[in-house]
């Protein structure tokens, strides 16, 4: 029976920290893009989106990640702001993870949206790793380009790893200020009871095979349960932006997390003043390893399935709203979907 068999999604993995601390670049590490260099002043405003698809984290994670041990198809990163100013987008893309990285600045240690962040994800009870970026900015240290992390420590100055492991602890000691229990990675036996702490560099790409290597790993042997869905239920996801599009009027761009979006589907949209009912004219996906919200050339697809980002083109988007629903009506009872899109507003 076709329309009870399930498959398992991509994890949600959301980037969340301070600002400045290094979300963006360290996906663009991951994609091999420049996103960041493109934001004004490097400031992050809007939520994204990126497929990395399983070759990918194994390609970059080498000889950690073999694709056949896994039978998750990849990650999807939701890149979000840390400037204070954003703290709705940060709650949203907390609300949307199945698993979080936070990114503190090894330097700079807790800042004030790296505690809020910290809220957050106490709050949703997301797991999560420490990615404890910018160890290329140590004094002295001697860069490895990709390296996984122990490769990378044994090619530095007893002084540059002392100084490390100097900021690492202090980043450890606040962790356990905040109420949770932290060590570094390789230190850590169980997952479920302590926060491991990744040592990286967005900018050299040293940890990140090790980073990269966490996630999935965290994935497969905590999630897998969560990420069985119906291969032909109703697709459900939440609205990042709503965007005109050249061709296509208003468009909304949105994280799929649940079921399959099918162009021939009628879907209920959270709209400024009521749901929007509307048929899909359009399902434009952003190529793998590319972020939704920078994304210029998007394919035309019949279907795309959870946890995907796409663009949704359909009349009447003009007045969607950034965060609501978006729910798949398909043989469902229209009324009932509308119910459920005004409860989540
Ligand atoms: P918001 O999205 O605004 O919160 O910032 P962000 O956390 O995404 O920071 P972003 O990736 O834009 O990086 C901020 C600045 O830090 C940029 O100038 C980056 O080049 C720099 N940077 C990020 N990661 C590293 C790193 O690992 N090493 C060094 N040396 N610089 C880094
Ligand atoms: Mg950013």
């Amino acid at each position: 029976d076709d329309t009870h068999s399930t498959t398992l999604r991509t994890p949600i993995v959301a980037v969340l920290g301070h600002v400045d601390h290094g979300k963006t670049s360290l996906l663009d590490k991951i994609r091999g893009s420049a996103v960041s260099e493109g934001e004004a002043g490097a400031i992050t405003q809007h939520i994204g989106a990126t497929d990395i698809p399983l070759a990918t984290i194994s390609t970059m994670a080498g000889e950690l990640v073999q694709p056949e041990d896994f039978d998750l198809p990849g990650l999807l990163f939701i890149d979000t702001p840390g400037h204070h100013s954003f703290s709705t987008l940060r709650a949203r893309g907390g609300a949307l993870a199945d698993i979080a990285v936070l990114v503190v600045d090894v330097n700079d240690g807790f800042q004030p949206q790296t505690e809020e962040a910290i809220d957050i994800l106490r709050r949703t009870g997301t797991p999560f790793v420490v990615a404890a970026n910018k160890i290329d900015t140590t004094a002295g240290w001697n860069p490895q380009e990709g390296l996984p992390i122990q490769e990378t420590y044994e090619e530095q100055s007893e002084r540059a790893r002392s100084m490390l492991d100097e900021n690492l602890y202090a980043l450890i000691g606040e962790l356990s200020d905040a109420g949770f229990s932290a060590d570094l990675y390789w230190r850590v036996q169980d997952f479920q009871k302590n926060i491991g702490v990744v040592p990286v560099s967005a900018m050299t790409g040293e940890g990140v095979p090790d980073l990269l290597t966490v996630l999935m790993g965290l994935s497969q042997r905590f999630m897998k349960e969560e990420m069985a869905i119906d291969v032909a239920g109703p697709g459900v996801g939440t609205v990042l932006e709503v965007k005109e599009e050249r061709g296509f009027g208003a468009t909304v761009d949105a994280v799929m997390y649940d079921g399959v979006i099918r162009t021939d589907d009628q879907v209920v949209i959270g709209g400024q003043d009521e749901p929007i009912v509307t048929d899909i004219r359009a399902l434009l996906q952003p190529q793998p390893l590319a972020e939704i919200r920078t994304e210029k050339q998007f394919e035309k697809v019949d279907s795309v399935a959870a946890a995907a980002g796409v663009k949704i083109a359909a009349p009447d988007l003009a007045d969607a709203m950034a965060g609501a629903p978006v729910r798949v009506v398909r043989d469902r009872d229209i009324d009932d979907v509308i119910t459920e899109v005004t409860a989540e507003l």
